[in-house]
């Protein structure tokens, strides 16, 4: 009869063996390659000491292949529940060490139950990717497996947040979980996602590209728009998420999390009064301006390198959360396009399903023209930007700084779309389009006929942009609230976010809606 010493020591030794992973000889490769163990990941994603293991012992029940004599404790994924700053998350990470961090049966199993408690009990789940993909030697069996995961993502999606971290290879189907999921982001040179890699591409299309190239984070954060960050390392990535974290709500029936401020509430900032250039063709960078109004000059931005005609990020005013949607002047004048169109839609859900109220800096010329954009479906794209802010219920207030033109202005949460609280900058041109084409368009006979057609034009624009080029029509029509000083916007917009707090607003009933995709 064993002891309980007997029963204990077993433990330990069987614990000592979970904790191993696929041995010091590939520990020490994952190292070599720059790469962090799960474990190692882990530690360091969660507050110190939080992390309470779940399904340590699990281990696969296949025979094929010669596996009945390998059956690693853990089956290649971490699994289990921490805290960040606090506050519960569910984490899975993938180990490497152990088959390539392949997904088998058991291996999905173990991630399922972690996503189904984290549905359960409404709290976010934490995807730390590094797998081979399918595990090959359990066949059809490691399809379903993926497919099972896929669903839950799916039943999950805005229920709670799903934040993936890609720290190594991501191939084939593997790609499609953290595809659902709200948040990627990635490693620059050990981190790759792609349908099919470099070897294949080249078979299929005789294309001779590297696996950074073809899906590595840059590629994703700036070309494809797949990845939502790109870190230089893995424990920069890994604080990246707990500071994204910081900014949401655990589940979409709670709020976002206050985090008290040292900023003044009613900080003014006389700089934005002359931020604007006063000619209308001139650039100006409007993350300076967001800078000046949030808390403490803080932005978590959200694809920084793509589509940079369009800023979207998480920020604070007075504490409280906010989602940032911003056309970029400096960046193709802040029009609209395809990728801007599909970011700023993107954002602008996740922000609604998660009660993050919405802020909105417009300068926007109008949607891009063009056959490249026309063929590839700006009508189809733009409408996602369109739906996004008709839909959404929660808070959402607008600043309009200079330019908002056309069906862009109506798209940019205008006050017909629900747009709650609409002001405007003295600098603000609201109108059909701008005053050039404008004139162009209704007085091209007067023009052309005129002794000096080129001073005929210029004495049409001056008059158009008097006359409705300025944000003082809307006004009258109170589709602008106010036009305010622009030193003043972080106190009006932290009031209007107050005044909004216990906003409800509900869409019809239905089974869901239609959004063009
Ligand atoms: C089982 C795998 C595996 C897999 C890797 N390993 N991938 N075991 N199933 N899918 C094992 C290797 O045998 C090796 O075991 C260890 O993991 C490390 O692999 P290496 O090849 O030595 O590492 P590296 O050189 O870094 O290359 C990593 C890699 C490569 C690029 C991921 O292993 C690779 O190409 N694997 C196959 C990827 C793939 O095609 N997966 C299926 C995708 S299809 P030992 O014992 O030697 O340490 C898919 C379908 C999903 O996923 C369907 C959903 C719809």
């Amino acid at each position: 009869m064993p002891t309980n010493d007997d029963l204990l020591r077993e433990l330990h030794d069987r614990r000592e063996e979970a904790q191993k992973g696929g041995g010091a000889e590939r520990i020490a490769k994952q190292h070599e390659k720059g790469k962090l163990t799960a474990r190692e990941r882990v530690e360091i994603l969660l507050d110190d000491d939080s992390f309470q293991e779940l399904g340590a012992f699990v281990r696969h029940q296949t025979s094929d292949f010669g596996l009945e004599n390998n059956r690693p404790y853990g089956d290649g994924v971490v699994t289990g529940y921490g805290t960040i700053s606090g506050r519960l998350v569910y984490v899975y990470s993938q180990d490497f060490t152990v088959f390539g961090g392949s997904l088998g049966r058991a291996h999905a199993d173990k991630i399922l139950r972690i996503m189904k408690l984290a549905l359960e009990n409404g709290a976010p789940v934490i995807g730390l990717n590094d797998s081979g993909g399918a595990r090959i030697q359990e066949g059809v069996v490691s399809l379903g497996g993926y497919a099972d995961i896929f669903l839950q993502n799916t039943m999950a999606s805005g229920v709670v947040p799903q934040i993936s971290a890609i720290l190594g290879p991501c191939a084939g189907g593997a790609v499609y979980s953290p595809a659902i999921t709200d948040f990627i982001f990635m490693v620059r040179s050990s981190s790759y996602m792609f349908v099919t890699g470099p070897n294949v591409v080249k078979t299929v299309t005789q294309e001779e590209v590297s696996f950074e190239e073809l899906g590595g984070a840059d590629a994703h954060a700036s070309k494809s728009g797949v990845a939502h960050v790109a870190y230089s390392s893995e424990a920069e990535c890994l604080f990246g998420i707990r500071e994204l974290i910081s900014y949401l709500p655990l589940n979409c029936e709670e709020p976002p999390p206050v985090v008290p401020t040292s900023d003044p509430m009613d900080r003014a900032d006389e700089a934005l009064n002359t931020i604007v250039p006063s000619n209308p063709n001139k650039p100006y960078e409007m993350r300076d301006v967001i800078d000046r109004i949030v808390d403490e000059g803080q932005l978590f931005e959200i694809q920084p390198q793509f589509a940079a005609n369009i800023i979207v990020g998480f920020a604070r005013m007075n504490g409280s959360s906010v989602g940032i949607v911003a056309n970029n002047p400096g960046v193709l004048a802040g029009c609209l396009d395809i990728d801007a169109s599909v970011k700023g839609a993107r954002f602008v859900r996740f922000c609604d399903a998660f009660n993050i109220p919405l802020l909105v800096f417009e300068d926007v010329p109008g949607f891009m023209p063009g056959t490249d954009q026309e063929w590839h479906g700006i009508i189809r794209h733009g409408a996602k930007l369109l739906y996004a802010f008709c839909e959404a219920t929660v808070p959402k207030i607008t600043v309009i700084t200079r330019k908002a033109y056309g069906g862009a202005y109506d798209v940019m949460n205008s006050k017909h779309i629900r747009g709650d609280l609409n002001i405007a900058w003295p600098t603000a041109e609201i109108a059909v389009m701008g005053p050039k084409g404008a004139v162009e368009i209704i007085y091209r006979k007067q023009i052309a006929e005129a002794a000096d057609p080129e001073a005929e034009e210029e004495k049409f624009i001056t008059e158009y942009r008097e006359r409705l080029a300025n944000p003082y029509v809307a006004a009258e029509y109170g589709y602008i609230d106010d036009v305010i000083e622009p030193a003043e916007t972080r106190s009006r917009l932290i009031r209007g976010l107050e005044m909004l707090k216990n906003k409800v607003a509900k869409n019809p009933p239905r089974k869901h809606g239609n959004i063009p995709l």
